[in-house]
């Protein structure tokens, strides 16, 4: 089967489309012939080797998927050969076929096409962790969202909607911000044409921002942050503009506001038992046609590093699926 493999880190061009055999289910284990694998920003990161992981080489970029159960080992029940389903391991997901342990594999259903399905659990189940398990969002508060058209943005946008707040959308032009409202974004701020902070003053009126949803980080955070009103919440999900910021901390003592990480990943292996709540209830939304899972573009799996580039370019509304 064809398999992208990152050899060494670099950048996405120095990745290679392989010959390599058929993945086999161990125990416990099942194959799934891949139909969509979706991917996320932080594979432009794993390949170049600046992410939190650092994969065996080699290895495939994508963590999420969707396919066809072709196969099953011993020990598994609830999943057989046959059954549409999705997943997410972290990388491994560029290649045609690939063997995962069954438990990570949630069943999709049938008016649920691959494509969305493939991007749906990444973006979707950290920002429902973000805003229900961190920000405790509630109807009625305002959320900001920076990077509003991106894979995460998009999700907060759809989430925060669904849990009855008032979303502000931030990106960087005005066709993410119209991608934004069509997506049910109550307000829009262009963060290349004006000033954050002036925005969000305007846009908060005097009880200020409740939450701040930030995966971009750089020189938005501080003007987010000094946004919040009293008790307010800044989100830290993720460093899409590159530069890591540093606030003062006066800002937090003076609104008696919060800074919470997010860091899903690692929450999934403490609770498995509620990240798979969380995913039964994305999935039901899904269904319900609450969550668009939107898909940007489709690129053939030879055409990853077009993919990679895009996301790096910042030139995405939504998701990339690989199509292998
Ligand atoms: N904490 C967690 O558990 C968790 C989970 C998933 C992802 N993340 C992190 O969240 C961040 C966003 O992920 P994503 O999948 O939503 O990414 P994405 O789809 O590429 O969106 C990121 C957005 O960031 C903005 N941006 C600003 N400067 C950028 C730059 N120099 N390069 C690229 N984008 C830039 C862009 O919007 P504008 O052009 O509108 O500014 C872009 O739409 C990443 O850092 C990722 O690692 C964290």
């Amino acid at each position: 089967m064809k398999a992208v493999l990152c050899t060494h880190f670099g950048t996405p061009d120095e990745l290679e489309l392989a010959e390599i055999p058929d993945p086999h289910a161990g125990s416990g284990e099942a194959v799934v012939r891949i139909k969509a694998a979706a991917l996320n920003f932080f594979d432009t990161l794993i390949v170049a080797g600046k992410y939190q992981h650092k994969p065996p080489f080699p290895f495939s970029p994508a963590a999420e998927f969707a396919g066809l159960v072709e196969s099953v080992g011993a020990g598994v029940r609830d999943i057989a050969p046959g059954d549409r389903v999705m997943g997410n391991i972290g990388w491994g997901a560029a290649r045609e076929a690939v063997a995962v342990p069954a438990d990570v594999l949630v069943k999709i259903p049938d008016k649920l096409d691959f494509e969305r399905a493939a991007g749906l659990t990444v973006t979707y189940a950290t920002t429902l962790y973000a805003l229900r398990e961190r920000a405790s969002l509630k109807p009625g508060e305002t959320l900001a969202v920076l990077g509003a058209s991106g894979g995460t943005g998009l999700a907060a946008i759809e989430i925060g909607k669904i849990m009855g707040a008032r979303v502000i959308a931030c990106a960087s032009s005005d066709e993410k911000l119209t991608f934004a409202r069509a997506h049910g974004a109550d307000e829009t701020v262009n963060y290349a044409t004006e000033d954050l902070r002036n925005a969000l003053k305007r846009l908060g009126g005097e009880r200020g921002i409740d939450v701040v949803y930030d995966p971009v980080g750089g020189s938005y955070a501080e003007p987010a942050v000094r946004s919040l009103g009293w008790e307010g919440r800044y989100l830290v999900v993720g460093f899409a503009a590159g530069e890591i910021p540093k606030l003062p901390l006066n800002l937090v003592l003076l609104k008696s506001c919060d800074i919470r990480g997010v860091l899903w990943g690692s929450w999934v292996r403490r609770e498995p038992a509620a990240q798979r709540a969380l995913m039964t209830q994305i999935v039901k939304w899904c269904a319900q046609g609450k969550l668009s899972a939107h898909v940007h573009a489709v690129y053939p799996l030879a055409e990853i590093v077009a993919a990679l580039k895009a996301i790096a370019d910042r030139k995405v509304m939504g998701k990339i699926v690989l199509r292998p």
